[in-house]
């Protein structure tokens, strides 16, 4: 794509975007503070309206945090490459942008642009195209607003969204390009090394934090303590029965929404909790009513589905035993989500965890990890330590003094990748 069919795209965007706007639930929504704190427990379905709405709020809402990616970080310059976010020679090509793990949801291009990219006629080298490509809003989690000034397109705004780390693509159209995939974790993504390439990030410690995280991994409370011990980006799917949420079970649904909205996303809303030492009053308030939209949307994500022919079944089946019998697993493994989460935490030695991200969040301890979907996203624990099932099964034999047979472990892994 040229400059020249900028136009073009631009027209399909206005389209796209209108049909957007047309479509979005309009229906008023209940108000959120009686649910903050309140865990889901309910098995109760997610109600359908009610989860349309988090899945705009989960795709699209930036909570108003452009003040920060954009007057800040100034990211809005770093994409466009030029001057006040027009297109310069070191701005962000879509080339670049799918090498470091952003996604583009091909559901969102028009035909004609789907078939410009197929047939090679679209410059993938070229800044201007990925701002054509935010303008169509099929960057997922990345929200730009272009303007055209004298027939040239500037970036004016940019801004995050939820799917930015908690959503990746299929590759049904090419590479890093294809249908939403919500809840699927982006463990391509390198956050540490976008958020790298800001202006307003060039200390030499900051820029030694931020590239050391890697693809895949974030840290969720660097900005407030300072110490530099990221996470695996998690699934936000089958969480439906999962009654306290992150890895050290810091609290529900609502409450971990709200503190990412608020204190990583920079979205415009209030966040308090005494025991972090945080209170962050916003008015208007952009975060807390949409947190039960947002929720029930998080509840209705099912969790990834083994695809056909990716385990033994025979194994699996006498894997279950091992789960349940020799390898201990159900001891904490327990319920519909395989998770004693909403009965007890864990002491890091239990399981033979590294304890620093502990010693960091308010509980102390970790929260045993619902598996379902596990096959889908490498690596496991809380660091990403295991690389594979197999290594998580070789840490348990040894953590737990199992001494499993080969055969076991082999059964078990077959077991945890039909799950
Ligand atoms: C920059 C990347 C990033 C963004 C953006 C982000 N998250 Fe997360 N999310 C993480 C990481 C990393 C964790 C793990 C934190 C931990 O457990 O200590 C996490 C944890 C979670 C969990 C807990 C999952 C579990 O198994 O307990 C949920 C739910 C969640 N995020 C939902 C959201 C929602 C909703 C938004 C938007 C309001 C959002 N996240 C925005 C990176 C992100
Ligand atoms: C004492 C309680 C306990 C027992 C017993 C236990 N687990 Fe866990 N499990 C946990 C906790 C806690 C975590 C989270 C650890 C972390 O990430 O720091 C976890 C994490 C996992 C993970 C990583 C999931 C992910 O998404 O990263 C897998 C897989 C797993 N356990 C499988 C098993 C298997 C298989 C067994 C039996 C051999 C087992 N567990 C036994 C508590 C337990």
């Amino acid at each position: 794509m040229k400059l020249g069919s900028f136009p073009v795209l631009v027209a399909a965007a206005a389209c796209a975007l209108a049909c957007a706007d047309t479509s979005r639930p309009v229906r008023p929504m209940p108000a959120a503070s009686s649910l903050m704190l309140t865990p889901p427990f309910s098995d109760a379905k997610p109600d359908p309206q009610l989860a349309a709405m988090g899945k705009e709020i989960f795709r699209h809402d930036t909570f108003g945090d452009e003040l920060f990616w954009t007057d800040q970080l100034r990211m809005h310059e770093v994409i466009a490459g030029g001057a006040n976010g027009t297109v310069g020679a070191g701005g962000v090509s879509p080339k670049t942008a799918l090498a470091v793990g952003l996604k583009v949801d091909a559901d969102a291009l028009p035909q004609a642009v789907k078939d410009a990219i197929a047939a090679g006629k679209v410059n993938l080298d070229d800044p201007a195209t990925t701002l054509a490509l935010l303008q169509l809003d099929a960057v997922v989690g990345l929200k730009g607003i272009v303007e055209t000034t004298n027939g040239a397109p500037r970036l004016t705004r940019v801004g995050i969204t939820c799917a930015l780390c908690h959503s990746t693509v299929d590759n049904s159209f090419a590479p890093g390009i294809g249908h939403r995939l919500d809840g699927w974790p982006n463990r391509d993504l390198n956050v540490g090394l976008i958020v790298s390439l800001s202006p307003a990030l060039q200390a030499a410690e900051t820029q030694a934090v931020l590239r050391s995280w890697g693809p895949g991994k974030y840290d969720a409370y660097w900005n407030h303590d300072g110490k530099n011990n990221p996470t695996v980006i998690p699934p936000a799917f089958g969480l439906r029965h999962v009654d306290l949420e992150t890895f050290t079970g810091e609290g529900p649904i609502s409450y971990w929404n709200a503190y990412v909205a608020v204190t990583q996303m920079h979205g415009q809303g209030s966040f308090s909790d005494p025991r972090l030492g945080i209170n962050v009053t916003a008015d208007p308030d952009l975060v807390t009513p949409k947190l039960p939209a947002l929720r029930e949307y998080q509840r209705s994500l099912t969790a990834a589905v083994p695809p056909a022919g990716s385990f033994d079944p025979a194994a699996a089946q006498r894997g279950r035993e091992v789960f349940a019998s020799a390898g201990k697993c159900v001891n904490c493994h327990l319920g519909p989500a395989l998770t004693d989460a909403g009965i007890r935490l864990h002491d890091p030695s239990e399981t033979g965890m590294d304890p620093l991200l502990a010693t960091r969040a308010t509980t102390g301890k970790y929260r045993t990890t619902p598996l379902h979907g596990v096959w889908q996203h490498p690596p496991y624990f809380h660091d990403g330590s295991a690389a594979t099932l197999w290594d998580v099964v070789q840490h348990y034999d040894k953590v737990l003094g199992l001494q499993l047979s080969d055969g076991q472990k082999h059964d078990l892994v077959e077991y945890l990748k039909a799950l």
